[in-house]
This record gives C-alpha cells, structure tokens and sequence, in this order.
C-alpha cells in the first residue's frame, strides 16, 4: 500500500482509505486517548461526547492534554479556539463541515472565543488559472463565509476576517515568524521552490501568525483593558490607564490556542510549534480530524475541484439523490442474490462512511453495519438511508444560511472584544 498526505494532496491505494496510524507516524503527533475524552467530560460536566470525538473522526492531536488539564487545574478555560478556510470555489462541501461544526461544538462546551481566518489569497496565490483575480477569491470568501456562519457560531465571541483586507497587528507576529525561517524549511516541509511566486512561499507564515493570542491584542482582552492598539501605544507610551499595551501582550502570551482543522494541515503548526518558545510565545495546540472520503471512494478525499466527487451544501435534494445513487462507492455485491449470499463490505462502502460522520444514532449505525455485512440489508437501502439523512441536514443548513443579513456578517467581522 502506499499513501501521499501533504497539505495539497491525499492519495492511497487502499480501498479502504488513509492508514491514520502511519499519518501519526509521519507527523509525529499523538492519538486522542480515552483519558482525555474522559478530561473533556470532565470539564463539561456530562457523560456524551460529540459523535465526531466519540466516533474517532476527529483522532489526533498535539498538547490538548496539556490545555484541558490546566482548565481542570484552574477551574476556568483560558484559551481560544482557531481554524480556518481557503475559499477555492463559491460553495463548501460537506467535508469542509467537519472542522466547522467540531469548533462551534468546542465553542459551546468550553465557553471560548473562535478566531476563523479566511485565506483568499491563499487560494489566489495557488491558481494556475492567469485569469483569476484577487477579487474573485474575495467574492469565493464572502460566500464561504455565509455557510460558516449558518454553523451557528456565537455572534460575540466569534471572529472572521479576510487575509486580503484585515492585518491589524499579527504583521508585528508575521515579522517574527518570518525571521525565524528560511527557505530551505519552507522547500523540505512545503515543497515550493524556487519557480513559486513569493505569495506561495510566503503564505504558509499567514496560517501560522492567527495561533497567538498575542496577534489579536483588542480582540482577545476584555474590552476597555488596554487603551486602544494604536501605534502610539504600542510603544509603551505611559498613559493613566495602568494596563499598558504591552502588559496586555504579556497577559495574551499565557493565553493557549487550540487549532482545529483537518490532519493535512499539520505541516504549519508542526513548524510553527517548533519556533514559538524562541519568540516567547505559547506553542499552540492541536486537535485533526479525518478526511471525508470522495463520492468516487475513500483513495481519496472530497475535492471540489474533482467532478461528481463531492456533495456541496447548496446541492438540492434532487442532486443529493442522483449524486448518491449514480457516483457514491458501494461495497456491496454486483446482484442481489450475491449481497444476500456474501453480504457487503462497509469498510470501503462511501455512503457507510458518510452515515458514520453525520449520523447521531450510534445504535442505528452499528445495526446497519451488522445487516449490510450480513448480506440483510441491500446497497439501494442504505443510499436511501444517507440521502435522507443529507437532504434533511442540508435543506435545514439551507434554511439557516438564508437567514443571513450583511448585518449579521458585518457583527462576525469587525474587530472588537470577543472575551
Ligand atoms: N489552508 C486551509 C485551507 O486550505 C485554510 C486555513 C487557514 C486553516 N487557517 C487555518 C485550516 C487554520 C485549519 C486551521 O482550507
């Protein structure tokens, strides 16, 4: 068998999908254990977990033992949550949900503001396509940002900006990170060379910089307790107000990250990790799921740039039905005697995987499992089971994103306290 992750592509020859214990191996970060599932009750007070932690999807991380151990210590939850998005096409697909709907879970539990970073010019520096604008990937970004509100982000304590419109003070964190690596360590981890545009080479710093706190000094402190970030006061000006700005800086350096995301992304907070203590900062930490597995089968992810591979969140529950039945990689028999006689195989079958990820009835998924193994339960009957379960999830995602005004995306997006 053999595998590709990077951050650009994922690619096995196993029907089955990605060996994640081998992607642990080659990252180096370690399992989520029942010990800390058991933290994460703990702190939360109840006895169920989300189904993506209780199911394994989201599988690996780097010091989220050490984040929940300190809330359990200090009895508070002094950290703050950060992933992200690059707005390649107008519209998510239900894959791109995962890390959304994983950081709102997290938001509600633990109480804690969410930063999402928005990377346009990621996506722009990365088109092969000469024609393609900076402003078309504005446009992409403000969409995208519709369907990541309707994941029902809590309106004050969440935080969205655009890479192309908003730098405030994380270029003072962008000059540090950028002074500490060189091009030799974005060729090893990254592979751009020397043919790339800079904006390529660069962008990697641009995911780093949103995993300090201190790169959000006005939005992560309580509102009111430093003066303003002006310049003026960025250089310790003594004002009557005690909170000088760099104290407020030196409060956020105790304030821990967590990033969510997906385990491709891995490379940046890996490398950034290993820089943060030598600019005296927190080394964040991480938690990364699975991948959700093409329509075409689990070789590879969803890709909205691969033909009937992916179902988008706009799709209709008519294009759900004929995306699921033509396209969706089956595991079951070529007739029906066959699948009676043999039964079929879940581990490969794409429309098991996606009921596993988004449906909450462990129970029904175990039965489903054990019928259609059994050769009780026909290939047919289980695509009518996740095209049910899509097409009520999304008409109700639907719903939600069309009750979203510019008033409300304007709340997301404009710099304020989210303490
Ligand atoms: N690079 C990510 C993508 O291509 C977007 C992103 C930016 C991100 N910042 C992040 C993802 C932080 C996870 C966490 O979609």
């Amino acid at each position: 068998m053999s595998q590709i992750i990077t951050h650009e592509k994922i690619e096995t020859t196993n029907s089955s999908g990605v060996n994640y214990d081998d992607v642990l191996k080659q990252f180096g970060c370690s399992t989520i254990t029942p010990e800390i599932l058991h933290q994460i009750k703990q702190i939360t007070g109840t006895d169920t977990l989300h189904p993506f932690l209780e199911r394994s999807l989201f599988y690996a991380h780097r010091d989220l033992d050490k984040i929940l151990q300190k809330s359990i210590k200090n009895g508070t939850n002094d950290f703050y949550l950060y992933t992200g998005r690059g707005p390649s096409s107008e519209s998510l697909h239900i894959g791109h949900l995962i890390p959304f709907i994983m950081t709102k879970h997290l938001q509600q539990i633990f109480d804690v503001p969410v930063i999402i970073q928005i990377t346009d010019d990621e996506k722009y520096f990365h088109s092969k396509n000469h024609t393609d604008t900076l402003e078309l990937y504005q446009t992409y970004a403000m969409k995208n940002i519709h369907d990541i509100i309707a994941c029902d982000f809590n309106p004050d304590k969440t935080f969205i900006f655009l890479n192309s419109t908003f730098s405030n003070y994380m270029v003072h964190n962008l000059a540090k990170i950028q002074k500490k690596i060189n091009l030799n360590q974005i060729q090893s981890t990254f592979g751009y060379g020397l043919n790339d545009n800079m904006g390529r080479v660069s962008f990697p710093v641009c995911q780093m910089v949103p995993a300090f706190a201190s790169s959000f000094p006005s939005i992560l402190s309580k509102s009111g307790s430093i003066v303003n970030d002006s310049p003026i006061n960025m250089f310790n000006y003594k004002y009557e107000n005690p909170n000088t700005f760099n104290d407020c800086l030196k409060q956020l350096r105790n304030k821990q990250c967590l990033v969510v995301a997906a385990v491709d992304q891995d490379p940046y907070f890996r490398m950034l990790r290993d820089i943060a203590t030598k600019i005296g900062e927190p080394k964040p930490a991480v938690i990364y799921s699975k991948f959700l597995a093409s329509l075409l089968g689990k070789q590879t992810k969803m890709s909205s740039s691969v033909i009937n591979s992916a179902i988008y969140l706009d799709d209709t529950p008519k294009q759900i039905k004929k995306k699921i039945n033509k396209f969706a990689f089956s595991g079951g028999q070529e007739t029906l005697e066959l699948q009676k006689e043999l039964g079929g195989n879940p581990d490969v079958d794409v429309s098991f995987q996606y009921l596993e990820i988004f449906c909450s009835d462990t129970k029904k998924i175990e039965q489903i499992r054990e019928d259609y193994k059994s050769g009780n339960l026909m290939t047919g009957k289980l695509k009518q089971s996740i095209i049910e379960l899509l097409t009520n999830m999304l008409t109700d995602h639907q719903n939600k994103k069309q009750k979203i005004t510019d008033e409300v995306v304007q709340k997301y997006m404009t710099p304020r306290s989210i303490i």
